[in-house]
């Protein structure tokens, strides 16, 4: 039904509904008709009661504008969901993003069953979710990098919740780019999973994945431990993959595979490549 524009997500109890705003040639009377329509009929449809659901507008995704802060519209503590073995918080209300990104479950998935014993990388980690079931699946060792201070302070929440040693999982504040360069570790399973852009102050350039996932892929193959896989992964609708990582590398295509049913009808909402040098 095009016209109903929305994405409903169920949290534990909570229903978050996230409305496409319309486009223009539709009148802005009849589209907030079409939205209480819609939020009349969800809790016939759930079973549950209205004031368990959360009402957010997204618009065109411009730049950095996904990554802020919404007008505080109320002051609710996150709230704890299980995701196999994970406990993870999310916020439903301050943000666009909700601390979960629900189209990589299969991801995370498919990580706990790839680390146990392992060194495992988190790159661009956002509230690291995939480290959390990475712990939990008996890594042996972990380290999550992220820009935001906030992203990582709801990071270390998540590990408390989980009860994560952060001695053997640590979290690093700093631009992936230049942690790269730095960085003299090996790995056994590194996840990169970039945003499409970013242009923060705490940058030097802005990042752009088409133009530069490339480097960066090159740059982690060189970290990998022998036999070592990178689970390369990212939004962007147009994304190709660099001609040039194909001849280099053993690539596999897995988007198909990590879409859940409930993604399958929307397949540009992510793609993913196992890499192995
Ligand atoms: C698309 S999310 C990554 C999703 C995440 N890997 C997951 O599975 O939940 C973007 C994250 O990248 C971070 N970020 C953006 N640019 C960055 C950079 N240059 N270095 C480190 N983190 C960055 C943001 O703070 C945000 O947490």
């Amino acid at each position: 039904m095009p016209e109903y524009s929305a994405a409903i997500d169920c949290y534990s109890d909570w229903v978050h509904v996230q409305e496409y705003k319309a486009p223009k040639s539709i009148e802005e009377q009849k589209a907030q008709y079409r939205l209480d329509e819609l939020l009349s009929a969800i809790p016939v449809a759930l079973g549950i009661n209205s004031d368990k659901i959360f009402v957010k507008q997204r618009r065109q995704n411009k730049g950095k504008q996904q990554y802020e802060r919404l007008e505080k519209q109320t002051n609710r503590a996150k709230i704890a969901v299980k995701e196999g073995q994970a406990t993870l918080l999310v916020d439903l209300w301050s943000y666009l993003d909700s601390g979960l990104f629900l189209d990589h479950r299969p991801v995370r998935k498919m990580i706990s069953t790839m680390v146990t014993g392992k060194h495992f990388l988190n790159l661009f980690c956002y509230t690291a979710t995939a480290t959390v079931h990475a712990a939990l699946a008996g890594a042996e060792s972990s380290v999550s990098v992220d820009m935001s201070n906030t992203y990582l302070n709801w990071a270390k929440e998540n590990f408390d919740a989980n009860n994560i040693n952060q001695e053997r999982h640590q979290l690093i504040q700093q631009d992936c780019v230049s942690w790269l360069e730095e960085c003299r570790q090996g790995f056994d399973v590194i996840l990169l999973d970039p945003p499409s852009f970013s242009n923060s102050k705490r940058m030097d350039d802005v990042f752009d994945v088409q133009r530069d996932h490339a480097s960066l892929i090159h740059r982690c193959m060189d970290l990998l431990n022998h036999n070592g896989t990178l689970i390369f992964s990212n939004n962007l609708r147009s994304f190709t993959l660099d001609k040039d990582i194909l001849d280099c590398y053993r690539v596999d295509n897995i988007t198909e595979k990590t879409l859940d049913p409930d993604f399958q009808r929307n397949k540009k909402i992510h793609q993913c490549f196992l890499l192995k040098s």
